[in-house]
C-alpha cells in the first residue's frame, strides 16, 4: 500500500515511511518458482544427466541450479506447467526409467521423455528446501487421473497409487499442500480450451472430489489476468470451493520506462481480483441467507488469497515460446523486477503465493550453459527481496515526479499513478528496517529526503550511473550485480538514475 503525491522534477523528492504503520504479513510463499517441461527448464536445467563438467549429483541433479534456488531461498516451486500439463499423463512419469514411455507434447510442439517425474520433482524440491506446489491436467486429463495422482503423493492408505509410490520407493506420502485446477483453460493456445461456465461447473466438482480425498490441501482456482470476465464469474461459481485465485501476468516495454512501470499493471489487476474474491463472498453470503439454505454463521468461507503463480518480464516476440523462451535480460527488465516485487510487497494483503515464471532457462533469472550457470540482471533484485523483504509491509508515502509517457497496456497510463521514484518497505521479524526504491528516470538521480533512518545503513544497489540500462550478463561478462556500501545516514540520499537500491537499518528500540 502506497499513497502518492506529484511534484515537479525540479522539486525535492521525499520518501516517508514508519515502523508503526505496519499494514499486513508478508507472506513468505511470494518468492516462489517454478519449473515446466518446456524448453530447458527441466532438462538441461534442473536436471543435465549427461553434463560432463561434474556440475551434477548422484541424481543427475544440476548442483549450480540447487545452490542458486537455496541462495535465492524459494520456499516453492509451482510444476510441471503451464500449457504443458493440459496433456500431462502424470503416470507415464513414475517408476523404472525405462519403462516410461516417450510421448508427443502439444503445448511446445516437442517429445517428452518423461525421464523427469513426479518422483523426481519431490527429490529436487527437498534438495532446493521447497515445498512442492502441482498443477492438475484439467486439458486432456479426467478427475480419475487427478485423483490419482493426489492418491499417488498424500495417501497413507493400503490403496493401489499409494502403493504404486511405496513400490516406487517411497514410503512416506509426500503431503503436497498446494494444487492447482488447470492452467489458463481460457487460452485458444491451450489443449481443451474451456468456457469459463463450463470450467467453473467443472472446477467445483474437482474441488468436491479432491478435498474428499485430501481435505488438507489447498486449491488454486483457474484465473485469468485478474482484470477479466473470467476472473469474476468463476470466482463466483467456485468461491466455497476454493483457497486461492490464480492469475497470470507478463510484462514488458520496448522503451526502458514503458518496461519498468509496465508491472504496475499487475497492481491493478491485485487490486480489482481482491474486490472480485469480495464480491463473490458478499453474493455467496447474500444468495444463501435470502435462500435461506446457507447457516453463514458455520460456513466456512475464509478469504481467498490470490496466487499469483506466472509473473515476470516477457516479450514472446523476442523469445518464442516453442523455441525455448530463453530471454536475454538486462538492467532495464531487472529494474522493472525489482518494481513487480515492490508490487507484491505492497499488495502483500492480498497475495498468497506468487511464483516467477519461470526458474531456470525459460525467461527466467538464471541460465545455464554446460560449463556453469549465469546469473541474469534479474537475479539480484530477486535475491535481495527474498532476502530481505520479509516479515510486515509498510505503508508509505512518496512525493516525486510521475512518468507520463507511452505504457504497456495502453490504459495503465489513463489508470495508475507512475511516480518515477517506486517503494515498498519491510520491517523484518528480528527488527530492520528495509527500504526497496527503484528510480525509474534513466537519466535523473534523484536527492530525496528519507524517513527518520537510524544509521549506519546498508546499501545495496543494482545498476545506477556505472550501468546502462541495456547491460546485460553473458558468460565470462557479467556487467550487472549488487554494489554494497554503507552510509551514516545523514542528510538526503542520492538515487541513482535506473537504479533499484535496498536501504537496511536496524531500529534502535524495539516498535512494534
Ligand atoms: O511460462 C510460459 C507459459 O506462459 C506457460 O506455460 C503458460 O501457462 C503461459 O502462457
Amino acid at each position: 500500500m502506497t499513497s502518492f503525491t506529484e511534484i515537479l522534477s525540479q522539486n525535492e523528492a521525499s520518501i516517508y515511511t514508519s515502523p508503526d504503520q505496519a499494514i499486513s504479513d508478508i507472506n513468505p510463499l511470494m518468492y516462489g518458482g517454478f519449473t515446466e517441461h518446456m524448453g530447458r527448464c527441466i532438462y538441461g536445467g534442473i536436471y543435465d544427466p549427461k553434463n560432463e563438467n561434474n556440475l551434477i549429483d548422484e541424481n543427475g541433479f544440476r548442483t549450480d541450479v540447487i545452490d542458486c534456488m537455496k541462495e535465492l531461498k524459494v520456499p516453492v516451486v509451482r510444476y510441471p506447467g503451464g500449457n504443458f500439463v493440459a496433456t500431462y499423463r502424470w503416470q507415464d512419469g513414475v517408476g523404472p526409467r525405462e519403462k516410461r514411455p516417450k510421448r508427443p507434447e502439444l503445448a511446445w510442439l516437442g517429445t517428452e521423455s518423461n525421464h523427469f517425474g513426479t518422483d523426481e520433482f519431490m527429490l529436487w524440491c527437498e534438495k532446493v528446501g521447497a515445498e512442492p506446489y502441482l498443477a492438475l491436467n484439467m486439458g486432456t486429463g479426467t478427475l480419475e487421473d487427478a485423483l490419482a495422482w493426489l492418491e499417488y503423493c498424500n495417501s497413507e492408505q493400503d490403496t493401489h497409487y499409494a502403493n504404486m509410490r511405496r513400490a516406487n520407493g517411497h514410503e512416506k506420502p509426500y503431503k503436497v499442500k498446494y494444487w492447482a485446477l488447470g492452467n489458463e483453460i481460457w487460452g485458444p493456445w491451450q489443449v481443451e480450451q474451456d468456457t469459463k461456465e463450463h470450467y467453473a461447473k467443472k472446477a467445483h466438482q474437482w474441488a468436491k472430489a479432491l478435498k474428499l480425498l485430501d481435505p488438507s490441501i489447498t486449491l488454486i482456482l483457474c484465473g485469468k489476468n485478474g482484470h477479466s470476465d473470467w476472473d469474476r464469474y468463476v470466482l463466483q461459481e467456485s468461491i466455497q470451493w476454493i483457497d486461492m485465485h490464480s492469475i497470470h501476468m507478463y510484462t514488458f516495454g520496448r522503451e526502458h520506462c514503458e518496461n519498468v512501470t509496465s508491472p504496475k499493471a499487475a497492481e491493478r489487476a491485485i487490486e480489482m481480483t481482491s474486490a472480485m474474491i469480495d464480491l463473490a463472498r458478499c453474493d455467496f453470503d447474500y444468495e444463501g441467507y435470502m435462500s435461506g439454505s446457507i447457516d453463514t454463521s458455520a460456513k466456512k468461507l475464509t478469504r481467498p488469497t490470490i496466487c499469483f503463480d506466472e509473473w515476470n518480464v516477457w516479450d514472446p516476440t523476442r523469445a518464442p515460446g516453442d523455441k525455448g523462451a530463453e530471454e536475454l535480460y538486462d538492467l532495464s527488465d531487472a529494474l522493472a523486477v525489482a518494481v513487480w516485487l515492490n508490487v507484491f510487497v505492497r499488495q502483500a494483503k492480498h497475495i498468497g503465493m506468487a511464483t516467477i515464471a519461470q526458474s531456470v532457462n525459460v525467461i527466467a533469472p538464471l541460465m545455464t550453459t554446460e560449463r556453469g550457470i549465469i546469473k541474469q540482471t534479474t537475479y539480484w533484485p530477486l535475491l535481495l527481496f527474498s532476502k530481505y523483504m520479509r516479515g510486515k509491509s509498510l505503508a508509505t508515502h512518496v512525493r516525486s515526479a510521475a512518468y507520463k509517457g507511452k505504457t504497456f497496456p495502453s490504459w495503465l497510463a489513463s489508470t495508475m499513478e507512475l511516480p518515477l521514484l517506486d517503494v515498498s518497505a519491510a520491517l523484518s521479524e528480528d527488527g530492520w528496517m528495509n527500504l526497496a526504491v527503484v528510480n525509474i528516470s534513466e537519466t535523473e538521480a534523484m536527492s530525496t529526503t528519507l524517513p527518520e533512518v537510524a544509521g549506519p545503513v546498508e546499501i545495496f544497489i543494482v545498476g545506477g550511473k556505472s550501468n546502462h540500462i541495456r547491460d546485460n550478463n553473458q558468460e565470462g561478462a557479467e556487467k550487472v550485480t549488487i554494489r554494497g556500501s554503507c552510509w551514516d545516514g545523514h542528510g538526503k540520499f542520492t538515487f541513482e538514475e535506473h537504479s533499484f537500491t535496498l536501504l537496511r537499518w536496524k531500529l534502535r528500540t524495539c516498535r512494534q
